[in-house]
């Protein structure tokens, strides 16, 4: 059976190496598998659930479609859609806000890490977030979802409304599919190149800790160059690695952007210094974004022709979420 996978990102901030390696890069490989069909989104509805600068919210939008198109997703076979300009993600929020208890959105730690103490003053939309998720998944009937860890919480909600409404509604059959996570492998989980045990993040304040997507090839040079490392040789083995995390994933980020396994690279590099290896992956991490970074630079160029391949996939979006929608408001017996 042919799988129907979904994906998406908010616009906020810069794209880094580790939404490439951790999801682009994967979802390019899950389009070119198979006779699977990708809808890949950018959820800028999700984006204003924690403040945002109404100045470059479309501009923001428009970089991170440019990136997928640029790391590889093509807009021919896969779909890249806008989220508010589908409504049909909106609508089916609703229905859905409708039928989620409070108890269950109360246990979302995300929503508990980004509210902080402060819960009183976050938006009922910041609370809300998973719901509206769970819309962008279910409005497709979308099988498999690569998500980040992350994220695992909010799929097994979103399989939570969507077996509730199952149930409810339409006697135990299989209305809406209960979406698997397509948890993107541990080889994939870039870290900060400060901080080898934290996760790389465009909202780390300082920016020597990841690689944008825009960086030129010399910035990255000088931030792998002066990437945290310990002072030892490389092993020869993965098992080498335990415990030097800053070594572990830079060794990891070779492994991911050359296609090889750690082991294979430690082949080749155990026993050398970090002076030897900084420069090597620093070549291959140039050699691997420049393209991207430059089909990046030529799509923002020209944003009319950006455009216009969003418009085409947002219509295409809509017209298979439509179909959806009216069934599940018949469903609830909505007068029609
Ligand atoms: N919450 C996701 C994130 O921050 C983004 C997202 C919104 C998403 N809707 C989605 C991811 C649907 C997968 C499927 O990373």
């Amino acid at each position: 059976m042919s799988k129907r996978i979904l994906s998406c990102m908010q616009p906020t901030n810069r794209l880094h190496l580790g939404n490439y390696l951790g999801a682009l890069h994967n979802w390019v490989k899950l389009q070119d598998e198979g006779d699977n069909q990708c809808l890949y989104g950018v959820v800028d509805l999700h984006a204003i659930t924690a403040g945002h600068d109404p100045g470059s919210l479309a501009q923001s939008t428009r970089e991170i479609a440019a990136a997928y198109i640029a790391a590889g997703v093509d807009p021919a076979r896969s779909y890249i859609f806008v989220q508010s300009a589908v409504p049909a993600h909106s609508q089916l929020q609703w229905l859905f806000a409708t039928q989620t208890p409070l108890g269950w959105l109360k246990r979302m730690t995300q929503f508990k890490d980004k509210a902080g103490k402060k819960q009183d003053l976050a938006s009922l939309g910041l609370f809300g977030y998973p719901v509206l998720m769970a819309a962008d998944i279910l409005i497709y009937k979308a099988t498999h979802v690569p998500v980040g860890d992350d994220q695992k919480q909010h799929l097994e909600l979103t399989r939570d409304i969507a077996q509730s409404f199952n149930q409810h509604y339409c006697d135990g059959e299989e209305f809406f599919p209960l979406p698997e996570p397509y948890i993107t492998g541990e080889a994939t989980r870039v870290m900060s190149l400060r901080d080898g045990t934290a996760k790389m993040s465009k909202s780390a304040d300082s920016d020597m800790s990841r690689i944008n997507l825009t960086d030129d090839a010399d910035t990255i040079a000088q931030k792998i160059r002066k990437a945290k490392t310990d002072p030892e040789a490389l092993p020869d083995n993965a098992k080498g690695l335990e415990g030097r995390a800053e070594a572990d994933n830079l060794v990891g980020i070779y492994a991911a952007l050359s296609g090889q396994a750690k082991e294979d690279v430690l082949a080749d590099f155990g026993g050398k210094q970090f002076s030897e290896f900084k420069p090597a992956l620093a070549d291959l991490c140039v050699d691997k974004l420049s393209p991207i970074t430059a089909r990046m630079r030529e799509l923002m160029d020209d944003p009319g022709e950006l455009d216009a391949i969003l418009k085409r996939g947002n219509d295409k979006a809509q017209s298979l979420a439509a179909p959806t929608l009216e069934e599940t408001m018949k469903i609830l017996g909505f007068w029609r």
